[in-house]
């Protein structure tokens, strides 16, 4: 274990194997379709990479990268496009993948975003959710895990741009967060 982390709240197995359900899920629920995913950077990269080798439909990706304004553990509400996606998603069935769905703020503005695209169809693919956490509805379709409100790293996930690489959803020790 990472000398920086307090506890795993996810381990490999845990995230691996639900991982693949969602795969399976998504694929039975596009049977004759294809899919275009857009991953949410930096923090759904490695979800994305593992979870489309659980999809057996035609699956394209796109990526979009998003901040919203302010360093540390909060999120505000306004989001600012940092690199918009390559391609018109007019017609295409849409999933967007995120790592985190927290207050919900970044997604109700990408769901905006991309609805006034014309998609065929738009869902929500989240790794992780902090339902405790939530000022604005936003329709989660696919969810890997409820979890309670703690600032996670690991899996893609950062604090100051670190621990993406864990390989499991950790909690820091608390005397890390004060850097
Ligand atoms: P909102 O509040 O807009 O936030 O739903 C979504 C974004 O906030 C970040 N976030 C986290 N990042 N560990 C992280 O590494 C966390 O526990 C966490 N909570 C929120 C994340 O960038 C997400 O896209
Ligand atoms: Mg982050």
């Amino acid at each position: 274990m990472h000398p920086d982390v307090e506890k795993i709240l996810l381990n490999e197995e845990q995230i691996k194997e639900r991982v693949a359900q969602l795969g399976r899920q998504i694929s039975q629920d596009y049977q004759g379709e294809s899919i275009l995913m857009v991953g949410i950077l930096k923090g759904a990269m490695i979800f994305l990479a593992d979870l489309v080798r659980h999809i057996n439909v035609p699956t394209f990706f796109d990526f979009m990268a998003v901040s919203s304004y302010g360093a540390g553990t909060v999120s505000s509400g306004a989001v600012r496009i940092l690199k918009d996606l390559e391609k018109s998603i007019h017609g295409r069935h849409v999933i967007i993948v995120e790592d985190i769905v927290d207050t919900g703020l970044t997604l109700q503005y990408l769901v905006e975003n991309m609805k006034a695209r014309g998609p065929a169809s738009l869902k929500i693919c989240t790794l992780l959710d902090k339902p405790s956490r939530r000022k604005v509805a936003v329709p989660v379709d696919y969810n890997g895990f409820s979890i309670p409100d703690e600032f996670v790293v690991g899996y893609g996930l950062d604090y100051n741009e670190r621990y993406r690489n864990l390989p499991y959803i950790a909690v820091l020790k608390p005397e890390i967060y004060q850097i």
